[in-house]
């Protein structure tokens, strides 16, 4: 097969049955891989779920082809300027280890040319994911376990510069979202117990401080989160946000956010 008859262009919503067919095909063969039995990232079985990452304006998806046949996948998100992320690639299995996932990096490249910085996670069991990214350059970078799996969590360099969605702890400000920043954890207070106001809950908070040679802000870590941190080590935060409480700055993991514990 050449390389230029691999192409990738924006899903159409009436190509979903047939990237959630082949998604569902490439992810189940993940148990010859490590994977602790049948089954894939979330949605990965999923018309609907296809269809809703497709209209999602805030991620881009791609169908991969040979020639006209689709033959997988690849979901770009966006962290902020310069910063992309891999959120999910899928080679339908028929066609596996024929170089296509590595050109289909390639053409995305391509595309997002004011990226500084790609990032992706991948289980710790996927021998097959780790050699793929390694093999395309991506260096490991540190490790998450925010989902029910432990993370590695790898970054390639596109260019020198150091992309301007990263913050430094200094420029943090009242009010700031989609922040991604690195610092050591200097401290970690002891865990007490709040009431949610909405739903009446008890939840476990601890405070942490993160310091760079900017400056230090209170990292407020919320359930699962507080066993995640540990002290002395150095992480990055995807997607927190600043807020004040009580005249004290404090940066919280939203939503979407992703605590990564670098190596050391
Ligand atoms: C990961 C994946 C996208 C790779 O796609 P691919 O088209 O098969 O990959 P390539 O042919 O470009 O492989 C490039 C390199 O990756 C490594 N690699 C790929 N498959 C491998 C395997 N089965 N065993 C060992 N190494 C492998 C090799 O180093 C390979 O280079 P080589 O063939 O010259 O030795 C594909 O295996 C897949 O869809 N997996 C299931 C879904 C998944 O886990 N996706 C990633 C998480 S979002």
């Amino acid at each position: 097969m050449s390389q230029d008859s691999i192409k990738i262009r924006n899903a159409a919503i009436d190509e979903a049955k047939q990237l959630t067919d082949s998604c569902k095909r490439a992810f189940d063969s993940d148990s010859e891989f490590g994977a602790p039995g049948p089954g894939g990232p979330p949605g990965y079985d999923s018309v609907e779920w296809n269809i809703d990452k497709i209209k999602n304006r805030y991620l881009q998806y791609y169908t991969i082809l040979i020639d006209s046949d689709i033959v997988g996948g690849f979901i770009v998100g966006d962290r902020g300027p310069g910063y992309q992320v891999c959120e999910r690639i899928w080679v339908d299995p028929d066609y596996m280890r024929q170089g296509i996932g590595s050109r289909a990096f390639e053409l995305i490249w391509d595309k997002y040319p004011s990226a500084d910085l790609w990032v992706l996670g991948t289980p710790e069991w996927n021998q097959r994911t780790n050699l793929f990214y390694q093999k395309i350059g991506f260096v490991q970078i540190g490790r998450t376990h925010e989902h029910s799996w432990d993370g590695i969590y790898y970054e390639k360099r596109i260019t020198e510069r150091y992309p301007k969605a990263m913050s430094r702890i200094g420029d943090i400000h009242d009010g700031r979202q989609r922040i991604i920043v690195e610092g050591h954890v200097d401290g970690i207070a002891s865990t007490r117990t709040v009431t949610s106001r909405k739903t009446g809950e008890e939840l476990k908070v601890a405070d942490a401080t993160l310091t760079d040679d900017s400056g230090s802000i209170t990292l407020v870590l919320w359930g699962d989160q507080i066993r995640q941190v540990r002290l002395d080590s150095r992480i990055r935060i995807e997607e927190g946000y600043a807020k004040s409480y009580r005249d004290n700055l404090q940066l919280s993991i939203g939503k979407w956010g992703m605590m990564i514990t670098l190596n050391e």
